[in-house]
């Protein structure tokens, strides 16, 4: 079971706050259990792993059945809440080589993330002269980026089958019932799936949102609801040894000592893109009212070359949450080499894990040493269990760190004001005042 250690912690903090902020965890448990706090309409991911629509759960496999046995790649539209988790559980099960690899599975490209033109002309040429099929999705239904992709690859689709086959390959997962994308489905009799009103995007990976795109790819997703229905039990129960208390009270507590930013850190490549959904989780969710952590992320030993010397002696602003992953599932050792021209065999045979497990020691001790906090969240694998774990444990403790802060974990106002202005300058009906105050800005 994933668990959380806090290294030497009594340099940071006075030894008694843990036991001085238990009032107020317990308070924020009660809020997120009983649905209480600010934003408690956003609270349905807290029973999802138990509560989860099994109907739904079943149609989804099956439509994953149906794309692997008719399609030779998936492309999976939609931003931030409706884009990282299941790029991340992709990523972090399959390989961010997935596309690249031999295997009986469609490839997934993850695209209307952006507006970069280049990028997308890149995925509508990859999928030219294969077999795909579209999952498109977004909550709000009205998100530019993911339905100015959309059109692109709607319009590819019918161009290749017709209007008719097109149809029963595109995959729409949206609102129940509002929003233009749910209207646009209903009226071409797309299958869709269900983004639950009560469940942000940040929080969404365990819905259709994430589990279509990732039961594509192969993964086990029965296995990844498994392992955050254990975390959910566990984090119902709560308390002091509860995983998800400690992580957020050692971040809480570190924060209001005046540290400003939070590094999350992993020595597995595979997993950059579920620290890019942690950061999103976690920055959406706090950083409003002028308060929270600012979450950043890097991969080591990679970082180390280029961060690390920040982290090492820059200004000391940040903590460092270390998330392990276990053993490889490869153990490659290092090869001996009678010659030794590169003085390296004093670690021939090796298995390359007992070397990353030396530089992890060694970073932790050196960024403790040198004045960076360090909480470590030990996973007990790479498996979709250990996922399911983890995710539903960043999600359990934000919600609860949320709360300490006193801010409502479920919002997201300051996403709106980009927008404004870019339909504004875009000239989109409704903004046309605005268009005008922008512009003069723009050209003074
Ligand atoms: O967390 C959020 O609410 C956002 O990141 C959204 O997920 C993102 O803006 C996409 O929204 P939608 O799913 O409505 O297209």
């Amino acid at each position: 079971m994933l668990d959380v250690k806090l290294f030497e912690m009594q340099s940071f903090l006075p030894p008694s706050y843990e036991e001085d902020l238990l009032p107020r965890l317990k308070d924020a448990q009660e809020k997120l259990q009983t649905g209480t706090g600010a934003g408690s309409d956003f609270t349905g991911w807290v029973h999802l792993p138990r509560d989860y629509d099994k109907e739904e759960f079943a149609r989804i496999q099956a439509a994953a059945k149906k794309i692997q046995s008719d399609s030779q790649a998936l492309v999976v539209i939609g931003i931030g809440g409706s884009y990282l988790g299941a790029r991340g559980v992709v990523d972090c099960l399959c390989s961010p080589n997935y596309n690249l690899k031999k295997k009986d599975t469609p490839n997934v490209y993850f695209i209307g993330n952006g507006l970069s033109a280049d990028a997308m002309g890149e995925v509508l040429d990859l999928v030219a002269d294969v077999d795909f099929s579209v999952n498109v999705i977004s909550k709000s239904g009205t998100t530019t980026e993911p339905a100015v992709a959309f059109r692109f690859f709607r319009e590819a689709l019918e161009k290749k089958y017709g209007r008719e086959e097109a149809g029963r390959r595109i995959y729409a997962t949206t609102d129940k019932a509002r929003g233009a994308l749910k209207s646009l489905a209903d009226s071409q009799g797309w299958e869709t799936f269900v983004v639950p009103d009560d469940v942000g995007g940040r929080y969404s990976v365990l819905t259709a949102v994430g589990l279509l795109p990732i039961a594509v790819a192969g993964v086990d997703i029965e296995a990844l609801m498994r392992g955050a229905a254990q975390m959910m039990d566990v984090c119902a129960e709560g308390g002091p040894a509860c995983p998800a208390w400690r992580y957020a009270a050692a971040r809480y507590a570190l924060y209001a000592a005046g540290r400003s930013v939070e590094i999350l850190a992993c020595y597995d490549p595979a997993f950059r893109f579920m620290s890019e959904w942690w950061k999103q989780l976690y920055g959406e969710s706090e950083g409003k009212e002028g308060k929270g952590l600012f979450p950043a992320s890097v991969d080591f030993t990679a970082d180390l070359h280029s961060m690390g010397q920040y982290i090492q002696q820059g200004q000391r602003l940040m903590l460092e949450t270390v998330v392990r992953l276990g053993a490889s599932a490869r153990q490659l050792c290092v090869p001996r080499d009678e010659d030794d021209g590169d003085g390296l065999n004093f670690l021939a045979g090796a298995s390359m894990d007992f070397i990353r497990d030396r530089a992890m020691e060694g970073t932790l001790l050196a960024h403790h040493e040198g004045g960076v906090p360090n909480l470590i969240v030990e996973a007990d694998g790479k498996t979709p269990e250990d996922l399911g774990q983890l995710i539903y444990f960043f999600e359990y403790a934000c919600g609860l760190s949320g709360y300490l802060l006193e801010v409502n974990p479920f919002d997201q106002p300051g996403v709106e004001a980009y927008k404004k202005n870019m339909f504004a300058l875009l000239g989109k009906p409704g903004y046309e005042g605005r268009k005008a105050e922008l512009e003069a800005k723009l050209n003074k």
